[in-house]
């Protein structure tokens, strides 16, 4: 029987997703990748699987509701806990489009992912997260998703006014304290990360940030000891101690 703790990572076939599954897997998790292509997640598995680690592939398109189920079903075949979630799927469509003209269809496909996602996967596999005791559950959030620095004239993304992504994030948010609220009796610790502006096919590479910093905060986070912090939101821990992002 394999008894190293488990991690499911979604939206991990590239990009942070699967930077954090990597981490994770060289800190002795056994990484379930969730990937909507299963071709392109046996590539990234196979990746990983080349370093040494233990490392699965698992369909999941977080948008379908039997395809969040059946990933749940097979799963439950493998393992019946599960340690860490980290529900990083996410999008940025839509473009800088102009608040008042921004596509109603295309903001409901980006908060499909980026909102009912992570609901219906953390509802899909709450029942091994509760099983395992201390599980950990991040949330890939972003800075831009913070109310407070979109405020605030002098932050740097405050000309970033991006009305689906942006306001998806902020949900996202809430979410993550709604569910660390109730799951806090169960040991399970829920809290958002932002990773940083990160050089990855979501932002055409323009990030000034690599894969690995901007991962480090969701490791961190999926790998909290029992005194770390819920229903947080954290700034990458790459340079410097991870420090609390204004909501
Ligand atoms: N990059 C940044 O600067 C930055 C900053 C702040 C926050 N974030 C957040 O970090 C997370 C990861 O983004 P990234 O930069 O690594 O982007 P990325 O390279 O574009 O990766 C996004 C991942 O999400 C997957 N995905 C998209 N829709 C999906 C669905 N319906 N079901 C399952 N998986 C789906 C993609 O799969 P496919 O390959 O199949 O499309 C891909 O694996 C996102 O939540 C993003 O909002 C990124």
């Amino acid at each position: 029987m394999n008894t190293r703790k488990t991690a499911l990572v979604t939206g991990a076939n590239k990009g942070i997703g699967r930077e954090i599954a990597r981490q994770l897997g060289h800190k002795g998790y056994s990484v379930w990748l969730g990937c909507r292509d299963l071709e392109r997640g046996e590539q990234a598995a196979a990746d990983l699987r080349n370093e040494g680690l233990d490392a699965h592939v698992l369909a999941l398109d977080v948008t379908n509701d039997a395809s969040v189920q059946a990933a749940a079903v097979t799963y439950g075949k493998a393992s019946d806990t599960l340690d860490v979630l980290v529900n990083n799927a996410g999008v940025a469509t839509g473009g800088y489009t102009a608040p008042t003209e921004a596509s109603l269809d295309d903001m409901h496909a980006l908060y499909e992912v980026n909102v009912f996602g992570p609901v219906r996967v953390t509802q899909s596999f709450v029942p091994f997260l509760r099983k395992a005791g201390q599980a950990r559950i991040v949330m890939m959030s972003s800075s831009l998703g913070s109310i407070a620095e979109q405020l605030d004239m002098t932050s740097g993304t405050y000309g970033v006014n991006l009305l689906g992504y942006n306001s998806s994030k902020s949900a996202l948010n809430m979410i993550t304290v709604s569910f660390a609220k109730e799951l806090a009796a169960h040991g399970i610790k829920v809290n958002a990360a932002n990773p940083g502006y990160v050089a990855t096919d979501l932002n055409e590479n323009q990030g000034y940030r690599t894969v690995e910093q901007g991962a480090a905060i969701a490791v961190h986070l999926a790998t909290l000891g029992p005194m770390g912090p819920t229903a947080g939101f954290f700034n990458d821990g790459a340079e410097a101690a991870p420090g609390r992002h204004a909501w």
